[in-house]
């Protein structure tokens, strides 16, 4: 099979390197460009990387010799020698909503991890085990640009992806009216390890910025339905959260309550996680989990640093499911952020992407 040529815009951050490391020996994609700011343009990659280089593998040998071009002046170049993007820098909001869009009327595909074009209303926001259909919405989005094959799709926050997963197999058949999640969130989320910031050993901050706005209603896109060519927002469950910074490397935990109409018995939630499966497994996307939703009998688990590599990153933890005094059940889920929450999440939406014709 000829492999799709990528690129990798914002590639020398925390979450560009993850791509830049899932696309080294992907079965369908082929990176063949980085980007980034001018401050690392004209180097190699392995020069702008140097001294800076986050994850645990070795830079990839085929990354290591391209040369960096500027994410903003060298658009035209790079939707030419690519089929799509993705694209993950640290600009400010507007500036990535124009950044975007000049690489997708440039007919490049975009696959975000960026914030930045969620709430456009035509521009997808996917899980893809949870919401696959709402690729459709590239139609009109193709419309309002103008274009036969640009287009703008988004990953949504990390924060979201631990308890979203696990809830959405209830949602229907239950009536999911109300949740409660608290999230336990990894210093990786914020772009920073342990040395670069060591204020955060031995140490919790009761605040992220953004983060329970982000947790509250970006569910209720996912949940949405597409009408009159944009993503309708779902009007329930009501969402409400806390966020908190936790000094672990890498893991999004949550600890999650949850009311339904019809209140389902502990047995039958467990038997409905474990037969789960989405549009990615029946796909059989490269980047797929096999068992999307792993349930842990034992009482101590999941734990962040013993799951969060489960199935590489891509499947969601779930555990300690209980009834609950005040919402009718309770459970804590972890996922892994810098993989299923950004950089694995947005290749597996771009694999889904090309399954369903949306990258010719
Ligand atoms: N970390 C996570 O877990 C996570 C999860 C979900 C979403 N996100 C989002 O993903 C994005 C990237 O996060 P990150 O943690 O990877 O940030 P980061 O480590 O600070 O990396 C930022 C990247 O953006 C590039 N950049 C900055 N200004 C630019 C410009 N003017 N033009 C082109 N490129 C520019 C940087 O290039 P230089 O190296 O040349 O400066 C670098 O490649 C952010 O929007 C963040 O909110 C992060």
């Amino acid at each position: 099979m000829k492999k799709y040529k990528v690129g990798v815009i914002g590639a020398t951050g925390m979450v560009g390197q993850r791509f830049v490391s899932l696309l080294d020996n992907h079965p369908w994609f082929e990176l063949t460009v980085v980007a980034a700011s001018s401050r690392s343009a004209g180097k190699t990659y392995e020069e702008a990387v140097a001294g800076r280089w986050f994850m645990p593998a070795p830079v990839p040998e085929a990354a290591k010799k391209l040369v960096v071009k500027t994410a903003e002046t060298d658009i035209s170049e790079i939707a030419g020698a690519v089929d799509f993007v993705f694209s993950a820098v640290d600009m400010k909001k507007e500036e990535i909503k124009a950044l975007e869009e000049a690489y997708a009327r440039a007919e490049c595909p975009v696959v975000s991890n960026n914030s930045a074009h969620r709430w456009t209303p035509d521009v997808p926001m996917v899980i893809p085990e949870i919401n696959p259909e709402h690729i459709r919405v590239i139609d009109s989005q193709r419309k309002r640009l103008g274009t036969e094959r640009g287009f703008i799709s988004v990953k949504s926050n990390c924060s979201i992806q631990s308890y979203v997963p696990a809830l959405h197999p209830l949602k229907e058949e239950f009536g999911l009216t109300k949740i409660l999640a608290c999230t336990y969130q990894a210093i990786s989320g914020a772009g920073k390890t342990f040395e670069s910031w060591p204020e955060m050993i031995d140490n919790v901050i009761p605040y992220i910025g953004g983060e329970e706005d982000k947790s509250e209603r970006e569910p209720l896109k996912v949940w949405g339905k597409i009408h009159g060519g944009v993503i309708e927002t779902a009007v329930s469950p009501s969402i409400t959260s806390q966020c908190l910074r936790v000094p672990a490397s890498d893991g999004h935990m949550a600890a999650v309550f949850a009311s339904f109409e019809k209140k389902p018995s502990i047995d039958i939630i467990k038997e409905r996680w474990a037969a789960f499966k989405g549009r990615a497994q029946e796909l059989g996307l490269p980047s797929a989990p096999k068992q999307f939703l792993h349930y842990f009998e034992e009482e101590n688990r999941p734990q962040t640093k013993l799951d969060r590599m489960l199935e590489n990153g891509m499947a969601i933890s779930v555990g300690r499911l209980r009834e609950d005094t005040q919402y009718d059940v309770k459970f804590v889920c972890l996922s892994h952020n810098t993989l299923r929450g950004a950089a694995g999440g947005g290749v597996l939406m771009a694999e889904l992407l090309c399954a369903e014709g949306y990258m010719k």
